[in-house]
């Protein structure tokens, strides 16, 4: 496998430092906890624990002779979606895997560990950049660790939380519409050279390539819960002139009132659930768990719009980001020239290229140093269980 313009060097600690961080994740989880699955959207977390090894023996350790797999049944149970990686277990399924238990998948974890210590002593350039890409994907599913565990216990009567520390309050911060003059910009990652932690990006972020913007202002900081909260006194739920038709029907379908994880006591007290359990909502934080639907919805009651993807990133140097994941106003798309990964990451982006929303910026729940200014997130309209919120635009 080859990534065309990938960095040719790795800092070797990163991969020891990724590891640990998937195990410290789940290490306040049971292995009860660990094998639930509470919707298709989402996975167990013992499932996150074996695809993410299973990427690392699939794109690097099979291809070496001699590698002999933890268990050959692996490759079945846990590929997420690749079809040159052959059939796999179907995804809504993954929950009924009480087997393997989960101490066999972290046997399989040191398994793989130990194994790619052995390839990192003399990978070749190629070797480096896949072990690079393993790295990031890992990345990925740390953060669907937490949004995947968040939604099974909301699914849970008891209400669990996963962590007992307090969350920090927010401070009161003035929304300011910062300007953009429009013009010919250039968006994309530029390649190695570009100053994110050690050059990588994912190929959905290229090639940097020029868009005409037209001059628009866009919002210093995300939407709060104060704000959307006036949004549903004023009826938004109910008044339809403010939907899309796909998210009207949606809204009618299935009773939305509030986003996810907002409930209301008998007496009309709302709490929100997060993953430090049931808090009173704090009015100054990011709004967070609405879907596009819901993203497009407030702005147009608001009276504003979402930034395009390339308005976003184009300003992003303006205003701070990475609380929420930010739904924008662009279908997720190649850029013009896209080229994907090679070899069996191939299937990694390019694929899901239709019926999406991009996201931009990153939440609470990205690892530090994963997301950049050209990272797309993307996830479907109705997708309402990431950390994602709103951030408005304008034109000037
Ligand atoms: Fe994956």
């Amino acid at each position: 496998m080859s990534f065309a313009g990938q960095p040719k060097t790795l800092p070797f600690p990163a991969y020891e430092e990724i590891r640990c961080a998937t195990l410290n994740l789940a290490s306040p989880l049971s292995a009860e906890d660990c094998a639930v699955q509470s919707m298709p959207d989402t996975s167990p977390v013992k499932w996150h624990l074996a695809h993410t090894s299973w990427f690392f023996e699939t794109v690097l350790l099979a291809q070496r002779p001699g590698y002999k797999p933890f268990d050959p049944a692996f490759a079945y149970l846990f590929n997420s979606y690749y079809e040159s990686a052959g059939p796999r277990h179907p995804r809504p399924r993954r929950g009924l895997l009480t087997r393997p238990s989960l101490d066999r998948v972290l046997a399989y974890r040191d398994h793989v560990d130990a194994a790619m210590a052995r390839l990192l002593a003399d990978a070749s350039d190629a070797e480096l950049a896949a072990v690079a890409l393993g790295l990031h994907h890992e990345q990925q599913h740390q953060e669907l660790i937490l949004t995947d565990i968040k939604h099974a216990f909301f699914c849970n009567p008891l209400l669990p939380a996963y962590s007992t520390a307090a969350a920090a309050a927010h401070a009161p911060t003035v929304l300011e519409w910062r300007g953009h003059p429009g013009g010919i910009v250039s968006i994309g990652h530029a390649g190695p050279s570009s100053s994110n932690q050690d050059g990588f990006a994912f190929d959905n972020e290229g090639p940097r390539h020029p868009v005409l913007l037209q001059p628009f202002r866009i919002a210093s900081r995300p939407v709060t819960n104060g704000e959307y909260a006036a949004f549903i006194a004023d009826g938004g739920y109910r008044r339809s002139e403010f939907w899309l038709s796909d998210g009207w029907a949606l809204v009618q379908a299935e009773g939305w009132d509030a986003p996810l994880y907002w409930l209301s006591d008998d007496d009309g007290q709302r709490r929100i659930f997060t993953l430090n359990g049931l808090v009173t909502p704090d009015a100054n934080a990011p709004v967070n768990h609405v879907s596009f639907f819901e993203a497009a919805a407030y702005a147009a009651w608001a009276g504003k719009r979402l930034p395009t993807e390339f308005e976003w990133e184009a300003a992003s140097a303006d205003f701070a980001h990475g609380a929420v994941w930010e739904w924008t106003r662009s279908a997720y798309a190649p850029y013009p020239g896209f080229k994907p990964f090679q070899g069996m990451a191939e299937e990694y982006n390019g694929k899901f290229m239709v019926g999406q929303m991009v996201l931009r910026g990153g939440s609470v729940a990205t690892p530090p140093g994963h997301a950049r200014p050209s990272y797309r997130n993307f996830f479907p309209p109705p997708a309402r269980w990431q950390f994602s919120g709103i951030r408005l635009a304008e034109d000037a």
